[in-house]
């Protein structure tokens, strides 16, 4: 069985990208995005740093002067993704280049940085190879791509941060955007690329999130998510020192037209005091929460370098569910991880029974270079990664199940953010992310309505708006 998430699709579309500046030409830009939410705001960062050179977003590649594969590096079959799409546009930048024109091929993102060096060998179509650190310096690597015949490759890690150097987006915002606060990770799980593709941990100051936050709010954002590989443990600099996640999210709770707050990744052990009060305080802090445990087995965990057992993640379910009774988790689980036996399994799946997730994530291990659980003994054959992960699914699956039917009957607030695939059908968000369909005008998006849930499907409600459609809170 292929590895498959269940979680509801969270990225929302790019944003539109304003018009070139008066006197440069016209560029197609095309961006593919692959990964982590983080990646999603990567793009979003990609086109606005290119904006001012005149290249706007197009959906067809083929009207693309530029191509950007923003890529993830976290399982095998992730990174393989992107050598097949660059086979694909091989003929592409062949037509272009008969036509006397000229294809620029960029690789970024996560693989970009592990396998720099291996893309350039593997794909000589590709002309540029940057890591996440490096996308400020975009135009400079386009412009150098222009007039070298080789690829151009940045993979450093500049000490400066990206931050300072990308320029404030004027475009509309998505209704739901991402800001990104923190970057990185030091935590070195034993499966895990992130601290070698992103690097050490950063927070971003205080006053720059600010900043972003209410730029966005006045771009027409309505929710925003505070991005960060490992977001709970934010410590950016403000006044009086350093600012906890807490502290920022009641900061930014304050900003006027602000609707709702969310935030993700977090890692268990960054789940403090402060944090979960706000849960319990802060009425835009909506109450879902991914919290990625990975295994219920201590064993695992400790071979995993998870720094937390079993029950120190039942308890902090408990003290956050004491805080904000209504609070939906969900997860992300590995199964055959080295060593991993059938009690080991079976402990994931009490643990599952123990705290009844919301729609999660789940895989199969996936070995990666240069990460010690690479080296581990005892590997789980692949059949038996697959056995345990169709289980621990159907078990998840169950619970998404009853999730979304508990729903029935209930009256929630939606925000809505974009129209839906049918014809006066719009979509949102109920506060425990679950995505909702519903007939309504047009004018709803961007504003958070009281929706009756009728129906539950595998993936999504449906709902009716309960009128007369006045505001409500968040
Ligand atoms: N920072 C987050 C997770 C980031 S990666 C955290 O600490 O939880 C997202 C998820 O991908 C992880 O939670 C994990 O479940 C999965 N993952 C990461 N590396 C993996 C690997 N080598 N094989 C399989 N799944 C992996
Ligand atoms: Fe990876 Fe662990 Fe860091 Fe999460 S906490 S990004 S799983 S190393
Ligand atoms: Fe993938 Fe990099 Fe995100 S490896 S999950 S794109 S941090």
């Amino acid at each position: 069985m292929a590895e498959a998430m269940r979680h509801p699709d969270i990225a929302p579309a790019l944003p539109d990208q304003g018009s070139p500046s008066r006197g440069t030409p016209d560029r197609g830009l095309f961006i593919k995005t692959y990964g982590c939410q983080m990646n999603v705001y990567d793009s979003g960062r990609m086109a606005d740093v290119l904006a001012p050179l005149g290249y706007r977003l197009v959906d067809d590649p083929a009207g693309a002067d530029l191509i950007v594969l923003n890529t993830c590096h976290i399982r095998e079959k992730a990174a393989e993704k992107v050598y097949s799409e660059i086979g694909r546009l091989r003929p592409l930048k062949a037509r272009r280049a008969k036509a006397g024109g000229r294809l620029v091929i960029a690789v970024a993102g996560c693989v970009a940085q592990a396998e720099g060096e291996e893309i350039t060998r593997r794909a000589p179509d590709v002309d540029i190879v940057l890591g996440p650190q490096a996308y400020h310096r975009l135009p400079e690597l386009v412009a150098l791509a222009h007039r070298a015949t080789g690829s151009v490759l940045d993979t450093t890690f500049p000490t400066e941060p990206k931050f300072d150097h990308l320029p404030a987006a004027l475009s509309p915002s998505a209704v739901s955007a991402f800001l990104t606060v923190q970057e990185g990770c030091d935590k070195f799980c034993t499966f895990c690329v992130v601290p070698y593709t992103r690097g050490a941990e950063y927070s971003r100051p205080v006053a720059a999130v600010l900043d972003e936050a209410r730029a966005l709010v006045g771009r027409g954002a309505r929710e925003i998510v505070l991005l960060g590989q490992n977001v709970n443990a934010y410590h950016g600099d403000g006044a009086g020192g350093a600012w906890s996640l807490a502290r920022l999210i009641g900061a930014l709770a304050r900003i006027p037209g602000l609707l709702r707050l969310r935030y993700t990744t977090s890692h268990p052990l960054e789940m403090n005091v402060d944090l979960i009060a706000a849960h319990r305080d802060i009425d835009i802090l909506m109450p879902h929460l991914h919290l990625p445990v990975q295994s219920g087995s201590d064993a695992v965990l400790a071979a995993m370098n998870r720094r937390y057992r079993a029950d120190d993640y039942r308890r902090i379910v408990a003290t956050l569910r004491a805080a904000r009774p209504d609070i939906a988790l969900s997860g992300d689980f590995i199964v055959g991880f080295p060593g991993e036996t059938d009690a080991d399994f079976q402990r994931t799946l009490d643990l599952v029974d123990a705290i009844s997730f919301a729609p999660s994530f789940s895989f199969k291990y996936s070995p990666r270079p240069g990460t010690p659980g690479a080296l581990l003994p005892r590997p789980v054959p692949e059949a038996l990664k697959a056995e345990r992960l169709a289980v621990l699914q159907a078990r998840l699956d169950a619970q998404a199940d009853a999730f979304h039917r508990a729903a029935i009957g209930r009256r929630l607030p939606v925000l809505f953010d974009r129209a839906g695939r049918h014809p006066g059908q719009r979509v949102g968000r109920t506060p425990y992310l679950q995505t909702v369909h519903v007939a309504a005008e047009d004018s709803v998006i961007g504003t958070v309505r009281e929706v009756a849930i009728v129906r539950a499907h595998a993936n999504s409600l449906e709902g009716r708006l309960v009128l007369p459609p006045a505001e409500v809170a968040a």
